[in-house]
């Protein structure tokens, strides 16, 4: 089984990105893992563009989600949503209609933010627009508040949280029962 991971801040410092890279830790060794690499690039989604063939970044991004067995979508909240960023990413993904590449997709939603509610906003938008793409979210997420203070190089340094995100991904690759 393989898993895609989408990290929807593209800064360096990202508490996103070490949250995805937190959960891939709690992943079982025998799943295989892939970031989504430049999703900064996609073109903001137009018809236009939407086009055969798709633009290249876009024709190679749909290939990765259609490879993948299982998505990990990590947003940051940019003003009570899912970051721009991932948002433009799954309406690509979900186009073109009868063969969008998100549609049937298991995916998780995940969310690290330094205020206390850990971007509860952007994971409910997150699973919604997912939903709506044709995803099939599994209805839990994980939100880490107050991220800078438990999100380090090292990894997720709070056991109760490490362990709701343990519960997800194993739920996403199906192996629950090995969570436990
Ligand atoms: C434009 C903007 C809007 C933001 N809005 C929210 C928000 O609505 N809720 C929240 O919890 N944090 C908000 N934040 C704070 C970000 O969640 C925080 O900077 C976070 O660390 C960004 O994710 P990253 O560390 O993965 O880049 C906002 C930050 C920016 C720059």
């Amino acid at each position: 089984m393989n898993v895609l991971v989408l990290v929807g801040s593209l800064r360096a410092d990202s508490l996103n990105r070490l949250l995805a890279r937190a959960a891939v830790a709690e992943l079982p060794a025998d799943i295989s893992v892939r970031f989504a690499e430049g999703l900064g690039e996609l073109p903001h989604y137009d018809q236009d563009l939407d086009v055969t063939p798709a633009p290249a970044s876009v024709a190679a991004f749909r290939r990765v989600v259609a490879e993948a067995d299982a998505l990990l979508v990590v947003t940051p909240e940019y003003n009570g949503a899912p970051s721009g960023v991932i948002k433009n990413a799954i309406d690509w993904a979900s186009r073109p209609r009868g063969s969008a590449a998100i549609v049937g997709k298991k995916v998780a939603v995940l969310s690290a933010s330094m205020a206390p509610r850990g971007g509860q906003w952007a994971r409910e938008g997150a699973v919604r627009v997912l939903t709506v793409a044709g995803a099939d979210v599994l209805p839990g997420t994980v939100g880490i508040g107050s991220a800078h203070e438990v999100l380090t190089a090292d990894g997720l340094i709070d056991d109760e949280a490490r362990g709701a995100v343990r519960a997800l991904v194993n739920q996403l690759v199906g192996t629950e029962a090995l969570a436990a």
